[in-house]
């Protein structure tokens, strides 16, 4: 571990390209629950079954239910070391934060121009893309007072701006995300690397010759891939990161 810290170390010094890929992992010392392992569940259901577009026609308010929950639980978490380095790096030229994360514990740690994969949580739209709303807009409203939340709009209903499984990405995320593989190093950091096409991504910058590594407390089925695996905590291993890159 501490030669596979320094030589990834001993990179990212030299590196004018840097480009990270986080996932659920680096929130969960924020006390956000990560979707899969430990307290993946929501009540007895999986993300799976409840973040698709089938499940919202079938039941808005259960759905609602469990992003109403999340963004409670987001709002009362504070943003933690791995998102304060990440924020840090974010100032370095060459650096690129992709996140599958919506939780926005990104931003409020200070980084800027994140590219949010999967949307964000305190983003709505209108279901039915009314022509009067705006194709998405922020809404910080914690709890919602009722559910399905309306559409301020149209009096539809609103959803979550978030991709669900079977969506597309937005093409103009997916473009910049695509081409901040071409990297000298790129990070995949707490993330389960199961989920397409992000989890791709680490995939196409080893295609592209970037130095890939991942940060997790376990094993993904990307680890055998790249080429280097940092076992631990986010929280812990971005830390002694970045006070290596500032000796
Ligand atoms: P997951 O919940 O699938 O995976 C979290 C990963 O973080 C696991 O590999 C854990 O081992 C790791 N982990 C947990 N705590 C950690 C810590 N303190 N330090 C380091 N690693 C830690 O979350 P994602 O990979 O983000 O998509 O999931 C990908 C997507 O699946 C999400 O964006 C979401 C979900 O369904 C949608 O909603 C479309």
């Amino acid at each position: 571990m501490e030669s596979a810290l320094e030589a990834v170390a001993e990179r990212l010094r030299g590196a004018a390209r840097v480009t990270a890929l986080t996932g659920a992992g680096v929130s969960a010392a924020s006390g956000v629950p990560t979707f899969r392992g430990d307290g993946g569940l929501w009540r007895t259901y999986r993300a799976s079954e409840l973040a698709t577009p089938e499940a919202f026609e079938r039941d808005p308010a259960l759905v609602w239910e469990w992003y109403d929950w999340r963004r409670q639980t987001i709002a009362a978490c504070e943003p933690n070391p791995a998102h304060r380095v990440l924020a840090r790096w974010s100032e370095r030229p060459g650096f690129t934060l992709i996140t599958q994360n919506v939780d926005g514990l990104h931003e409020r740690a200070g980084s800027r121009d994140v590219l949010r994969f999967h949307g964000s949580i305190w983003h709505v739209r209108c279901r039915d893309g009314c022509a009067a709303s705006p194709a998405s807009w922020r809404d910080d409203t914690v709890p919602y007072p009722a559910l399905p939340p309306p559409c301020p709009y149209c009096g539809g209903i609103i959803r979550p701006d978030v991709v669900w499984f079977g969506e597309t990405i937005d093409p103009d995320v997916f473009a910049r995300c695509s081409e901040a593989t071409l990297c000298d190093v790129f990070l995949a950091v707490g993330t389960s690397a199961v989920v397409f096409p992000a989890a791709g991504l680490v995939h196409e910058a080893k295609r592209r010759g970037a130095l890939t590594v991942e940060i997790n407390v376990e094993d993904t089925p990307a680890s055998p891939h790249l080429d280097a695996v940092l076992q631990g905590k986010v929280e812990d291993v971005l830390v002694e990161l970045d006070a290596r890159l500032r000796t």
